[in-house]
């Protein structure tokens, strides 16, 4: 008996995109941004949901899509918005240059393109804050172009159908390329986002349902058996740590905040006050209260630093004011894409006039919650002011 090598199938468009649409048809997430049965696609609300979208889940958008939506129902409404409101809308949802780039985006469509946004890839690959992915994702969900989009849902399902085992990141390349391939020419919007859900729902990183797909038939790894192990990764760097410390100043009912530098992490976001965040060594001035779970940690940063003389990089030089600080004990821990954050928190009151300007403001505690505050800084508040913490949280 001889056996013939398999030859590996070649999946085509129409093989694929029947049953896959099919099953759309009856199992496709209802989202608050997409249109339903019979309606058109509102490009606004389109474009909204997938700049919010880009490094977001899908759960985390839902709310700030809807509050955006209420409170802008249109780009040109958008557009007409000053951009603290904007930042401030957008507070908690991270990567803050996306909020800069959708007002930015907003202006230009209403200034150069009479409120309509252009219905291809290229023309809306030209707008702020609109790379390559979102063009091809507007421009087929919004206006049914052929366009292929793929996010790490659709990367998972194409790196199991053909059984690519090489690591991501370097197979993307070849993934997108499949994925090209499979695009139908009609329904390509809804072909995009079946893929997404198929992803999402079904062909589940961890213990995929096989079972349940409407393409199984067609799929190479799970004919070879390493569906759960698809898509592989090169091994994660570890994220470096970075240290800071940051100063929560009352007087009365208000803490003293400041803003951001337009450019750079947190753009334009209002904060506490604080050291620059590489600041490795840690030490208090003399002085300062510190408890015993925290003499641990400042005594370490201290030999780190060969002395106990506060010097130049003494945190408490980058204090607001100069006044008694007390250190609240424990660690305001977050992690940005890049690194990891460390920060001290110390706390003060105060009767003394500090002006706003430049170098801060008062705000009111009871405005925190719809300030534009990043997650990293509500979490320095309510380690702050543990009874108050559910007054700073993202209404
Ligand atoms: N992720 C990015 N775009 C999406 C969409 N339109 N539907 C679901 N998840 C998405």
């Amino acid at each position: 008996m001889s056996v013939r090598a398999q030859k590996p199938k070649e999946i085509s468009a129409k093989a694929a995109a029947r049953p896959l649409l099919a099953w759309y048809d009856k199992h496709a997430r209802v989202l608050p941004w997409r249109a339903r049965k019979g309606e058109t696609a509102d490009p606004y609300a389109v474009w909204l949901s997938e700049i919010m979208l880009q490094q977001t889940t899908v759960a985390t958008v839902g709310p700030y899509f809807m509050r955006f939506l209420t409170r802008w129902p249109t780009v040109e409404a958008l557009a007409a918005a000053p951009q603290e409101e904007v930042m401030k809308e957008w507070a908690g949802l991270g990567y803050y240059s996306r909020a800069r780039n959708l007002h930015a985006c907003a202006r230009a469509i209403s200034s150069e393109y009479g409120g309509k946004f252009p219905d291809t890839v290229e023309g809306l690959g030209r707008l702020p804050g609109i790379g390559p992915y979102t063009a091809a994702a507007i421009a087929a969900i919004a206006f049914g172009r052929c366009a292929t989009v793929v996010d790490g849902n659709v990367e998972r399902v194409v790196a199991r159908l053909f059984d690519l085992r090489d690591p991501l990141p370097a197979v993307k390349p070849e993934i997108r390329e499949k994925a090209a391939t499979l695009t139908p020419a009609k329904r390509a919007g809804d072909f995009a986002q079946a893929m997404m859900d198929l992803g999402a729902t079904v062909c589940t990183p961890r213990s995929p349902s096989c079972n349940r797909c409407p393409i199984n038939d067609l799929c190479d790894a799970r004919e070879a058996g390493t569906q759960g192990l698809l898509p592989a990764r090169a091994p994660k760097k570890p994220r470096p740590v970075r240290r800071g410390a940051c100063f929560w100043l009352t007087k009365g009912d208000e803490v003293w905040l400041r803003r951001r530098p337009e450019k750079g992490l947190l753009g334009g976001m209002m904060e506490v006050p604080g050291t620059p965040w590489d600041v490795r060594d840690l030490s208090p001035a003399p002085g300062i209260k510190t408890d015993d779970c925290h003499r641990n940690v400042i005594e370490t940063s201290r030999k780190g630093r060969g002395g106990d003389k506060p010097g130049t990089d003494d945190p408490l030089s980058h204090a607001p004011l100069e006044t008694e600080w007390k250190l609240v004990p424990g660690l305001v821990e977050h992690s940005f894409t890049h690194f990891h954050l460390e920060l001290e928190v110390f706390t003060a009151t105060t009767r003394k006039k500090l002006i706003p300007g430049r170098d801060g403001m008062w705000v009111p505690l009871d405005e925190i919650a719809g300030e534009a505050l990043p997650t990293v800084m509500r979490k320095v508040a309510a380690h702050a002011m543990p009874d108050a913490g559910p007054l700073f949280a993202k209404r």
